[in-house]
């Protein structure tokens, strides 16, 4: 049962007041905010001063857990964060020299994410809530991983195009505020890093296949092989992956799926060939869009966050394609070891939401879509 339904309304209200009178005490000095993620299969918690000072990051990773699967297991992934939880919270306290007195609030990523994980996340950083007498903040974990790009710049000229490509999500936003960010297109099938997964299987690398995609494209050509560009019509922002990905496996099985996968009989240069040709395919429609919604939206600023902004060569493409433009676009990158998930984009952005005082209350769910 959920402690918090049979909660005091008027409890809930002090909560609130009480959020409304540590913004007020805030005013001149730093702000230390707790974050907390969970909404995958890393359990994250950070503390971090004034929306950009990393006090501390404690990241707990699943990967040993799904690496088996080839995917992420929902139950498998809700028991590691209940076992985490406590531990990784802890440390991050610790780590950042800081006692409960020192945090001024609590936020955690409530969405998108898979529910059975987000609720350990929701559950820990309400009850600290409660037992602490902080204020609780909702957190978008899209638009934290937005705010990784921001985490090393101080004041950059909005509004920017954001793109967000991460696992479980592929989308462009017009970006005028880290509070603001306006949905311009998102994938209608597979996720970039969904599809970087799915070919790495196909092609009998490891768990995650993001970074031995990256890996074994260095080795290849990423000419030689050329599989379709979905740009879903002139003028869409939209993104689809799923068929590069099947393209990919009908060049390892044959057109009618009846042959064997040759990937066991290839050598390495040809398995190298085919993930450069596959990681270039993405690329290529990433760095077209992002153009497309630059054109569209006249932003002098390019944001790029999520797990697949680790990629040295999208990284690269998005830069060519800010340095082509006169003046040059300005492009901010989340720094590598905050694409993938963590607490600290969930603690960053939070800071803004605790200026604007967008308080959460105990009543706060987690919720798959976002
Ligand atoms: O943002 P993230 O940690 O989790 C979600 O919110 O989904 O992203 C994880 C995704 C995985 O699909 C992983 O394969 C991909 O990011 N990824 C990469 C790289 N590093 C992680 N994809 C391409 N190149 C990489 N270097
Ligand atoms: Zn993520």
């Amino acid at each position: 049962m959920d402690v918090f339904a049979s909660l005091n309304p008027s409890r809930l209200t002090g909560l609130v007041c009480l959020a409304n009178i540590r913004l007020m005490q805030s005013k001149g000095k730093s702000v230390n905010i707790l974050g907390i993620e969970t909404s995958c299969d890393e359990t994250a918690a950070a503390v971090v001063a004034d929306g950009r000072i990393v006090k501390s990051s404690v990241v707990a990773s699943q990967t040993k857990l799904h690496e088996k699967y080839g995917g992420v297991v929902p139950e498998i992934a809700s028991r590691a964060h209940i076992e985490k939880i406590y531990p990784v919270i802890a440390e991050a306290i610790q780590q950042a020299d800081v006692g409960k007195d020192d945090i001024d609030a609590i936020a955690v990523a409530n969405q998108p994410g898979l529910t059975v994980a987000l609720i350990v996340g929701v559950t820990a950083a309400k009850t600290l809530s409660f037992v602490w007498d902080k204020p609780l903040i909702a957190i978008n974990h899209l638009h934290a991983h937005l705010q990784s790009a921001l985490l090393e710049q101080n004041s950059p000229e909005l509004p920017a195009v954001a793109l967000l490509v991460s696992g479980g999500h592929t989308s462009l936003y017009n970006y005028h505020s880290p509070l603001q960010p306006i949905l311009l297109g998102s994938t209608i099938d597979d996720a970039a890093g969904e599809a970087f997964d799915k070919v790495a299987t196909i092609l009998k690398l490891p768990y995650p296949g993001g970074p031995a995609i990256e890996r074994t494209a260095k080795k290849g050509n990423p000419d030689a092989i050329k599989f379709p560009l979905s740009m879903l019509g002139k003028d869409s922002l939209d993104f689809s992956f799923s068929g590069v990905k099947t393209a990919v496996l009908y060049y390892c099985r044959g057109q009618d799926m009846k042959g064997e996968n040759k990937v066991d009989s290839m050598s390495q240069s040809e398995i190298a060939d085919i993930a450069a040709s596959f990681q270039s395919a993405v690329i290529n429609v990433l760095v077209k869009k992002t153009k497309r919604a630059i054109e569209r939206t006249g932003a002098e600023t390019v944001l790029l966050g999520g797990g697949v902004a680790a990629n040295n060569q999208l990284r690269t493409a998005l830069q060519q394609l800010c340095d082509s433009y006169k003046p040059a676009k300005k492009l901010l990158i989340a720094p590598k070891q905050y694409c993938t998930d963590n607490a600290v984009m969930v603690a960053s952005l939070a800071y803004y939401k605790f200026k604007a005082g967008l308080f959460a209350d105990l009543t706060l769910e987690p919720k798959a879509s976002g």
